[in-house]
């Protein structure tokens, strides 16, 4: 018969394992399809549209159960199959797990206005990533509502590879930044490379705070202050959404967002 029984395969596509992030949601997805009975296919994407096409066809040809992206998701193919999405979300998807970025934004950027800054800079994550929106919003929602200036660099990218390039053209625009909003701790981490290089003490000369909390920024020193995102709940919570799908066709709550918190570590000031 024309009737293919699915397999117990589910597909994981994320946008860079070599962000240590990435392998934390890694970890939550595997936990949860594993409790339900399902193994994973893994495709990392590297922010390429034709890898993120090719691994959707693997996954098709291996009558995939199912698809779980952190990827912002430009291959139409991925609508072939049940998929959620995790943590880089559009707005039309019904069934996606993600955190609360503008809160992020905003503690981030509390944090900041807290600690005496003196030429305050936001970076900025790529514009193609939907979260980068919400947390700059955020971020500029304190630093207007307290009369702060402050200035933006746009990166074009979050991968791993371009970390130190882009942190030496941001010193490069920006040489008297003392205090900055990084876009995710990979690139904060770059930055406090950088700034060391130049001979600034951190945290008196410059000051930062990341976003993610991935597990390096708490194991070096300074540590680096960040808000942290739930990455092992996110992929285990799209598992769960999956496999609800997959078993009883429906789901009462396919949005889900969850809380993010701030971590204060050596890479800021004291508070005023
Ligand atoms: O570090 C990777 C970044 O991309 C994270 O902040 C995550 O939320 C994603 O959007």
């Amino acid at each position: 018969s024309l009737y293919q029984k699915k397999s117990k395969l589910i597909g994981l596509l994320l946008p860079d394992i070599a962000n240590p992030f990435f392998p934390l949601i890694a970890k939550g997805v595997e936990d949860g399809v594993n409790q339900r009975g399902y193994s994973l296919l893994l495709g990392n994407v590297e922010d390429d549209l034709e890898k993120e096409k090719d691994y959707l066809k693997i996954f098709l040809q291996n009558n995939i159960a199912g698809v779980i992206s952190a990827v912002q998701g430009d291959a139409k193919e991925i609508k072939k199959m049940p998929f959620v999405t995790l943590d880089r979300v559009e707005s039309d998807r019904d069934l996606a797990v993600h955190s609360d970025d503008y809160t992020g934004g905003m503690l981030a950027a509390e944090v900041i206005a807290d600690r005496d800054p003196k030429e305050i800079v936001i970076m900025v994550g790529p514009k193609d990533v939907p979260s980068s929106a919400m947390r700059l919003a955020g971020n500029e929602k304190v630093l207007k509502e307290r009369h702060l200036d402050y200035q933006l660099f746009q990166t074009q990218s979050y991968k791993f590879e371009l970390a130190e390039q882009t942190a030496h053209q941001f010193f490069e625009t920006f040489p008297q930044a003392d205090s900055v909003i990084a876009s995710n701790d990979v690139y904060a981490i770059a930055l406090m490379k950088e700034a060391t290089k130049r001979g600034q003490r951190i945290p008196e000369e410059f000051q930062i705070i990341g976003y993610d909390d991935m597990p390096f920024s708490r194991m070096m020193y300074p540590g680096l202050s960040t808000i942290a995102q739930p990455a092992y709940e996110m992929g285990y919570k799209g598992a769960e959404l999956l496999c609800d799908i997959l078993e009883k066709g429906f789901v009462e709550n396919g949005r889900i967002q969850l809380p993010v918190t701030l971590k204060i570590r050596e890479s800021v000031r004291k508070k005023d």
